[in-house]
């Protein structure tokens, strides 16, 4: 009885030794930083004379008349979108984009990130509409008539509805169209514009569509979900690769160095979405397994992927795969960062409880589901740091519909940005998200994320006191 007392304390001990080992390694690998900001000056930044200020948009968000595609059939479901609303107007963006230039060159920004509506160009596969391609042209030429350097984005969560129907990015056959598409749109524009974003966030769009379903084709299936990745990173490296062919100069032989110059000014990169997600209590494993794992399915994977050329992708009890291209680190010049904020996770054996992530508490709330937590842009670029390629900010940005944080969170983010380009960290550029309000996906109309105010009646558009920081830092050299 006593051995049998004796074996049960020292499995204990052991079993106590091993938690508290776990927890410090986790504790000590990923500390959850804070700063303290009220010992911080933010007005202490400074940036690179060439760095990139923009704003960004995206198609479907603010043009309107965007109905043939996978978000507008959605739209049409009813319980999809919180105020019941639909991006039929949006912001009517398509119509105004002269006057919203006018915007830009107020603010003072240098750079504009937008995205191609496919549908609008290809309504049906194969045929193009010129109209379409024309409006784009006209955009692209009014952009650089006033020095902002647009930015192109091919794909921002839509599609044609003929490409979903097709299955879209659930299967490999169907990457061939959106490189066709691609590398249309790049035969056109590619001798104005040097910056090319060849998907956004594929993580957001895989876990919204696939895991929580508040995107289309809102099917909770994780494997599907994973193969969807992989996919439209396969789809990433095949229209990098299309694109920087394009236009080879006739005495470019094989094992000769490009002198292109077009070749060498092109800049394709991919926009990834980076959250922190952290244990709601650092000393509990059950917190740590969730963060850890969600941390890897939805960060990892894709800076995995360019860092190594492996895709691994893992969601216990449903999928598990890897998937090696050792070409992939070299099909990205530089990595579009999109940073927000962070979440936690709280263990609870109800799978579906535990998953679900939730504001950290004791800071801030923005309008979103999520906190005012800034240096975690810091956090975000270290992370992307790791892949030694140019970084640049592709989104930051508040829902901030009382305007009373924005200045804050501005002024924070900036301040972080510019402690990491002090630090040695390859910054490029920084474009807030977003140039206006507009249609926020499953949430309509209710996030109010634009440094302009948008009167959804009259369309006016107003800019925001807290925006203010945005122009006073950017034109702070001028
Ligand atoms: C998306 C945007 C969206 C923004 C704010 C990003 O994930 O790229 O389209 O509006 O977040 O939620």
């Amino acid at each position: 009885m006593k051995k049998f007392l004796k074996i049960i304390i020292s499995l204990f001990v052991i079993a106590a030794i091993a938690y508290v080992a776990t927890i410090s390694y986790f504790h000590f690998s990923y500390p959850q930083t804070k700063w303290n900001w009220e010992q911080i000056d933010t007005n202490n930044v400074s940036f690179p004379k060439d760095f990139i200020w923009g704003t960004a948009t995206a198609a479907h968000q603010i043009e309107g008349n965007n109905e043939n595609t996978n978000w507008g059939e959605w739209e049409k479901l009813s319980g999809k979108i919180k105020d019941g609303s639909n991006a039929k107007i949006a912001v009517d963006g398509w119509n105004r984009a002269k006057d919203d230039i006018k915007l830009m060159k107020d603010l003072g920004v240098n750079s504009y990130r937008f995205s191609l509506a496919w549908n609008k160009i290809e309504p049906e596969h194969g045929k193009i509409n010129e109209a379409a391609l024309q409006h784009y042209d006209d955009l692209i030429n009014d952009l650089k008539a006033d020095n902002i350097e647009p930015m192109i984005t091919l794909h921002h969560f839509t599609h044609p509805q003929w490409f979903q129907q097709l299955g879209a990015f659930e299967k490999e056959e169907n990457i061939k169209y959106f490189v066709e598409f691609s590398k249309l749109v790049f035969n056109r524009y590619g001798n104005r514009v040097k910056f090319w974003v060849t998907l956004n966030e594929p993580n957001v769009f895989v876990t919204s569509a696939y895991f929580n379903t508040v995107f289309p084709p809102g099917n909770a299936n994780a494997k599907l979900g994973g193969e969807v990745l992989k996919n439209m990173l396969k789809a990433h490296v095949q229209v990098y690769k299309a694109l920087k062919s394009v236009n080879r100069p006739s005495s470019a032989v094989i094992g000769e160095k490009m002198t292109n110059d077009r070749e060498q000014n092109i800049q394709i990169g991919l926009a990834t979405s980076i959250f922190q997600f952290e244990p709601f209590r650092r000393w509990h494993l059950g917190d740590w397994a969730i963060a850890r794992s969600s941390d890897a399915i939805f960060n990892e994977t894709i800076l995995g992927f360019f860092r190594t050329g492996t895709l691994s992708f893992s969601v216990p009890l449903e999928t598990n795969f890897v998937y090696t291209d050792l070409e992939a680190p070299k099909t990205i010049d530089f990595i579009g960062v999109n940073y927000y904020s962070h979440f936690a996770y709280k263990f609870d054996f109800d799978f579906k409880k535990a998953t679900q992530s939730i504001a950290v508490e004791g800071e801030e709330l923005t309008d979103m589901p999520y906190t005012i937590y800034t240096e975690g842009i810091y956090r975000a670029i270290e992370e992307a740091g790791k892949l030694k390629k140019p970084i640049i900010i592709t989104e930051n940005g508040i829902a901030d519909s009382k305007d009373d944080r924005r200045g804050k969170y501005i002024n924070s983010s900036l301040y972080a940005v510019s402690k990491a380009i002090k630090d040695g960290y390859d910054v490029r550029g920084y474009y807030y998200w977003s140039l206006m309000d507009n249609f926020e996906w499953a949430e309509g109309y209710t996030q109010k994320f634009g440094l302009y105010e948008v009167d959804l009646q009259t369309q006016e558009r107003k800019l925001r006191e807290g925006s203010k920081a945005f122009t006073e830092i950017i034109n702070k050299d001028k």
